[in-house]
């Protein structure tokens, strides 16, 4: 749906549905990560962009502390009331909601009861944070239905704290940083140790082109958070607080276990990759840029074992295609999506190719998009 087609539609949903009009549509667009893998939780260094694609929400404020959801592509609901939030087992789509309104109530916000329907263009569990984007969708409704204001850092904190005490995977902050912080034609360099961000231009005639390779994501929770713990363990077995105060040298000199040092080596050179993608960008160099796209995702596949044979095969035939600078898989891995970047008019032409090919060798159906970074979260007026 495109924003104009969601603007017209979705507070004529929420009338029928609520038999009142909403006040505001809050939207915040999914991410996808040029390169910086599983680098965030590491105190390093990320390079996302924010995406087209984006979560909406409709809502308006209740005289009552309730809080009644819609999800309307799931056709399911669920409400909650402001002073007991708990985990729904029933809704667990809800989960990312109710842990950020416990959050900003937590934090003190003048959090409102609302009601609210949602609407969302992003695949779920494919790599593309939407869940982030639900987050920062819902507080940014939260914020405009509650009359406050709070600093994009601390949203994304506190839809990080929701992931980790009401879904239960421990991420970093980089999903709603980019839902929140995005900029137009942009990536954004985040340290994630400070979380200063800053806009670094996509270079005009390279376009983001987004693979979604069908294939669901297994286990990727419990995984995740393995390689959350095995970072931990890296870390203290060569005395640094965090992967990101670690070198090759304190590695090779440190003892452990033979995956953890392979998992440590993955995080250290990742971080020196974000940064030389930084410059090369800066320099309009494309070519370089995909040489250290292309490191990282054999890295990824060979170091930190968060490939598929879908994503493998996938960033293969995106890399044979004539204009593709470099590919590899984006977001946590297991499965999802991967992303190239790829000279603008060699776009067309690659898409049907790679897709035909994809699916003759995986019997599964992708989905080619290209994107323009895309603007952070923010509040659409109803007209
Ligand atoms: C998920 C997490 C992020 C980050 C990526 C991997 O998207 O939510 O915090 O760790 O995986 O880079």
């Amino acid at each position: 749906m495109s924003e104009k087609t969601v603007m017209d539609d979705l507070p004529k949903r929420f009338r029928e549905i609520f038999k009142r009009n909403s006040a505001v549509v809050a939207r915040a667009p999914g991410r996808v990560n040029l390169i910086g893998e599983h680098t965030d939780y590491n105190e390093g260094f990320v390079l996302p962009a924010a995406i087209e694609r984006a979560t909406y929400m409709a809502a308006a404020p209740r005289k009552d502390r309730k809080v009644r959801l819609v999800a309307i592509d799931l056709n399911r609901e669920t409400s909650f009331d402001l002073d007991a939030i708990g985990i729904s087992q029933e809704e667990p789509w809800s989960n990312y909601i109710r842990g950020v309104a416990a959050g900003l109530v937590q934090a003190k916000y003048p959090v409102q009861g609302m009601d609210a329907v949602i609407h969302s263009e992003i695949p779920i569990a494919s790599g593309l944070s939407s869940s982030a984007a639900l987050e920062m969708a819902a507080i940014w409704a939260f914020r405009a239905t509650g009359h406050f204001d709070i600093p994009s850092e601390q949203a994304a904190r506190i839809g990080q704290r929701a992931e980790h005490e009401f879904v239960g995977t421990r991420t970093g902050l980089m999903d709603q940083l980019a839902s929140a912080l995005g900029q137009q034609d942009h990536a954004l360099f985040i340290d994630c140790r400070d979380l200063k961000c800053q806009a670094v231009p996509i270079p005009k005639g390279a376009t983001i082109l987004i693979a979604d390779t069908a294939a669901s994501r297994e286990l990727a929770f419990s995984a995740y958070n393995e390689r959350r713990s095995q970072c931990e363990t890296a870390a203290a077995a060569m005395g640094v607080p965090w992967l990101r105060d670690a070198t090759i040298e304190k590695l090779e000199a440190a003892a452990m276990d033979e995956i953890v040092a392979r998992r440590a080596r993955h995080i250290i050179e990742e971080n020196q990759r974000v940064n030389e993608t930084v410059s090369a960008l800066r320099e309009g160099n494309l070519q370089r840029v995909g040489l250290l796209m292309d490191s990282s995702h054999v890295s990824m596949r060979d170091l930190y074992g968060i490939s598929s044979r879908e994503l493998d095969t996938m960033v293969e035939l995106l890399r044979s295609q004539k204009g593709c600078c470099g590919a590899r898989l984006t977001g946590a891995g297991f499965g999802g999506c991967a992303v190239a970047l790829m000279k603008s008019d060699a776009v067309k032409a690659a898409i049907p190719v790679v897709a035909a090919a994809y699916e003759s060798r995986t019997g599964l159906k992708p989905s080619l998009y290209p994107t323009r970074a895309a603007a952070g979260a923010g509040v659409l007026p109803v007209k």
